[in-house]
């Protein structure tokens, strides 16, 4: 079905939480470098993908989303990209163990560099400045010069993206992420609670792989077992870039944006008849829709249709992010307004979003509780409703950071100030990371075992 549409369509809908850049010309010339270079990720990729993630609809899959709130320019290098990566594999090992299906890796990464923000300036000691809006957007320093947007930024985004992908193609696919080295991925996770039940998970892999070994069932040469699929996302907010990596797919003729595998609307810019919106609806990539309390069921109605209109299952991933507590009062009628509809959807938990607050020490953190609470809202709501929980969306970083309260090695409001890295909002550290899986893990397994009963 031929659709109209171009990639510039979106400059005539209304926009919301973009950039007024001051230099018209700084950023067409900007525009115009970056459509000429090539596209960060392939549209066979994208389509693999989506595959994927059909199956993930379809209730053979699960998906696994996770990385930085905010990638920065400053925190920027080879080790903080492997270790990230590394609590994923890890995550991802514990999450087939308990579902017993695939899990798609896709990481917040390679391109994550643009926020909203809840405000439009920020004030500090008397003094208002713009809010920083990103690295690739302007500067995180308090000052009134580097919160001016600057297009040039979008070119350091996209090579520190480009270089990013590389590694992570290079760890997927050269060895790193062998699952005989299941056990080597721990090295840094010494002490915890988690971690003594990981390395217990990771005997028994290994003991099955040298089982099927010895069974001659060749694992040693499987591409499957030496190689993960890993792909990128990110939200899909500074319009001026995505569209200048916007490409045409040769195979199929139809546009991709280039900018990553997957990306997202975020909830404050998914209006129906918004500029966002506009744009994602015209590139074939595996689109994410954040959902959060204000989200009606009439919004979503147009959405689904403006974004999926062919109903094309692994397309468009709804991200419930309600806060613990409040998942009960929205996600029922999203999940019936979905039936209703017939539409196939992935139903991705994000349990980061609805539960910021400030600590009693002044930082913007996330109680860890809240957050398992709100995963746990979301599974029994979708047995409840019978539909298939579908995925986790979370931020974290594989670094030792303070930023969420809360977990088994206890980060408390005062130990925040200790490792509080984060450019934007507070992240799980590596052993809440994986707290959280084993959590997700075992709601899996509890939900196959229903289904299996139900079965007969
Ligand atoms: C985010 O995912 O970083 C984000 C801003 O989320 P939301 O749009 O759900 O608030
Ligand atoms: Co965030």
């Amino acid at each position: 079905m031929t659709r109209v549409w171009s990639k510039s369509d979106w400059r005539s809908k209304p926009r919301v939480q973009m950039p007024d850049y001051t230099d018209p010309e700084a950023l067409a010339a900007v525009e115009r470098q970056l459509s000429k270079y090539p596209p960060l990720v392939f549209a066979g990729e994208v389509r693999e993908l989506k595959r994927q993630l059909g199956e993930v609809a379809a209730g053979r899959g699960f998906l696994l989303q996770g990385g930085d709130c905010a990638e920065s320019f400053a925190e920027f290098d080879a080790d903080s990209i492997r270790d990230t990566f590394r609590v994923m594999l890890q995550m991802a090992v514990v999450l087939t163990y308990g579902a017993k299906c695939p899990v798609v890796k896709v990481g917040r990464m390679a391109g994550q560099f643009a926020k909203p923000r809840s405000a439009p300036t920020e004030t500090k000691d008397g003094v208002e400045l713009p809010s920083y809006r990103g690295d690739i957007i302007n500067d995180i320093d308090f000052t009134s010069a580097a919160r001016i947007p600057d297009p040039h930024r979008m070119l350091q985004a996209y090579t520190q993206a480009a270089a990013s992908l590389n590694l992570l193609r290079a760890f997927s696919q050269g060895g790193f992420a062998d699952i005989h080295r299941v056990h080597q991925w721990t090295l840094g996770f010494t002490d915890s609670e988690e971690a003594e039940k990981y390395r217990d998970l990771a005997n028994r892999i290994s003991d099955s792989l040298d089982f099927m070994n010895a069974a001659g069932v060749n694992g040693g040469t499987s591409h499957e077992l030496h190689t993960v699929d890993f792909y990128t996302s990110h939200e899909a907010l500074l319009l001026e870039y995505e569209e200048a990596l916007c490409r045409i797919d040769s195979t199929s003729g139809l546009p991709v944006a280039g900018s990553g595998h997957m990306i997202w609307i975020g909830d404050r810019t998914r209006q129906p008849d918004g500029a966002h919106v506009e744009f994602a609806r015209g590139v074939q990539n595996p689109v994410g829709l954040k959902c959060g309390p204000s989200m009606t069921t009439e919004d979503l109605k147009l959405l689904l249709e403006k974004l999926n209109p062919e109903n094309e299952p692994g397309r468009l991933t709804l991200i419930a992010r309600f806060g613990a507590g409040s998942v009960g009062e929205h996600l029922p009628r999203l999940i019936r307004t979905v039936q209703q509809e017939g539409a196939n959807v992935v139903w991705s938990c994000d349990p980061m979003h609805g539960n910021t607050i400030k600590s009693a020490t002044g930082y913007k953190t996330r109680p860890f509780d809240s957050v398992l609470r709100e995963v746990r809202e979301f599974f029994d709501i979708h047995a409840a409703e019978g539909s298939w929980p579908g995925g986790v969306h979370f931020e974290m970083t594989g670094k030792d950071v303070t930023e969420c309260t809360g977990g088994m090695r206890a980060v408390s409001d005062e130990d925040l100030s200790d490792r509080y890295h984060t450019a934007c909002d507070p992240r799980l550290n590596a052993s809440q990371a994986l707290e959280l899986a084993f959590l997700v893990s075992e709601e899996l397994s509890r939900q196959r075992a229903a289904r299996q009963a139900a079965a007969g």
